[in-house]
């Protein structure tokens, strides 16, 4: 069934895009301009690009050599590597994450689609700071509002997946990644133009050390996992969509680049915006909600880059959920046998179900805790400092101990035809650098030490 089903991306290009895509998403625009802005902005900034540098570019990289090596997905893929093991319940835990960050990107990929909305139909016009937070809050807790979005959100994702592969998701990723890269490029030089915006840039790119604690350590590397898309088996399911001629650590090299460089337009885009405006920059997750309309209800044409800002996130959100779903439906469709197209509405309707409680837990189960957190806050948490972090640990793991250095090399140099030569220190880094740190930076983050 599954040999029969697999497809393949049709060019390079193509599966660069939807590589990226998966990546760059509402991490790069949403979260990592306020994760940024709490934990002091430049510092972090520099964290997190040592993360991506050493750890997120390794675990990436191995991702795609077991992913095109074993020609499946994350359950299947341990099968044809380990056969006869139990390494194959890896999978369980990419159910579980990729279920657990569908719900809340469903949430906050819907509240994107409402801002299109109220900026398309200029609803904000003169409003005061105290109107806009109140529009938010009473949106965001309406009973009603948000989860229709939502679901329209997991509706949309699922009809790009029935395309299949080539025709659905890398067709997408081809026109929105473009489209996305030079939408974020415009806002960022118009936010550089404001004047004052240049306390923005200082703010981004000056470090203040005083604010990294282990808390902000884990949340630099849980948020490195979250935005690269990996730790759960998400990339190595594209990468057997990839072309055995391709040369895998020139693509995971492009990917890492266009994640990084998209977080950081992004930050570009946002503060000196917010500065210029003498806001807030350390707001939280609402940063892009509460205090970026004031900003563009502030500038001239404010509702033409309203309208831009919130397209740019909704296309980000939709191809990175894309990747997510696809794998669910992956497994539906081999676990139960069902076409793309049964298996593709089973999946949209389990995580609307699932999305509807992270929706409503900013408004009637405000009061529902796990762990004294909000049922959202717990999702993000969890998937990504945690999940993620541990998925990374295992790949690695696997990778770097349980596979022959011959077979890892054979896949990433497409039997000797490229030289890699960082193998050596690709293979250090697998074994020992990167489950190390990742164990005790979690074990840190967690207050255990
Ligand atoms: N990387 C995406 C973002 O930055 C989210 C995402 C998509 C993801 N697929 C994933 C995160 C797989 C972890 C694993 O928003």
């Amino acid at each position: 069934m599954e040999e029969k089903n697999r497809s393949t991306f049709g060019t390079k290009f193509g599966a660069v895009m939807a590589l990226a895509g998966s990546a760059v998403g509402l991490g790069n625009i949403w979260k990592f301009p306020y994760i940024c802005g709490i934990h002091g902005g430049g510092a972090f900034l520099i964290v997190y690009m040592i993360f991506v540098v050493f750890i997120g570019f390794s675990v990436m990289l191995t991702e795609f050599i077991l992913g095109r090596r074993g020609q499946k997905n994350a359950l299947g893929v341990f099968k044809v590597l380990a056969p006869g093991t139990k390494w194959h319940y890896f999978a369980a835990l990419t159910i579980l994450g990729t279920l657990v960050i569908l719900s809340f990107y469903g949430t906050i990929a819907g509240w994107t689609i409402n801002y299109i909305n109220l900026f398309i139909t200029n609803s904000f016009k003169g409003d005061s700071p105290e109107q806009y937070v109140s529009a938010f809050k009473n949106f965001v807790s309406d009973p009603v509002e948000p989860v229709l979005w939502q679901v329209g959100f997991a509706a949309l994702t699922g009809a790009v997946i029935v395309g299949g592969v080539k025709k659905g998701i890398e067709r997408v990723s081809k026109i929105l990644m473009p489209f996305l890269f030079i939408l974020v490029l415009i806002l960022g030089i118009r936010a550089c133009t404001l004047p004052g915006g240049v306390n923005g840039l200082k703010f981004l790119f000056v470090p203040d050390f005083s604010k990294l604690d282990g808390y902000a350590v884990l949340a630099a590397l849980g948020h490195a996992f979250f935005s690269l898309s990996i730790g759960m088996g998400i990339l190595l399911t594209y990468a057997s969509y990839i072309d055995k001629k391709e040369n895998l650590s020139n693509m995971a090299f492009q990917v890492c680049v266009a994640d990084t460089m998209v977080a950081v337009l992004a930050g570009i885009a946002i503060f000196p915006a917010v500065f210029s405006f003498g806001m807030n920059p350390t707001e939280g997750p609402g940063l892009i909600f509460l205090t970026l309309p004031q900003v563009f209800g502030k500038m001239s044409l404010g509702a033409l880059w309203g309208t831009l800002f919130f397209v740019l996130i909704t296309f980000a959100a939709l191809t990175s959920a894309i990747s997510l779903m696809e794998v669910l439906v992956a497994f539906v469709m081999e676990e139960m046998h069902m076409e793309r197209k049964a298996a593709t509405a089973v999946t949209v309707i389990i995580v609307a179900i699932i999305g509807t409680f992270t929706t409503l837990s900013f408004g009637p189960l405000s009061g529902v805790k796990i762990f004294g957190m909000s049922i959202f806050d717990f999702c993000d948490y969890f998937a990504s400092n945690i999940i993620l972090p541990v998925g990374g640990m295992f790949v690695c793991y696997f990778a770097g101990w349980k596979m022959k250095k011959s077979d890892l090399y054979d896949e990433v140099s497409n039997s000797g035809k490229f030289k890699i030569v960082f193998f050596e220190v690709y293979l250090f880094v697998i074994r020992y650098i990167a489950p190390v740190c990742i164990f005790f930076i979690l074990i840190k983050g967690l207050g255990l030490i």
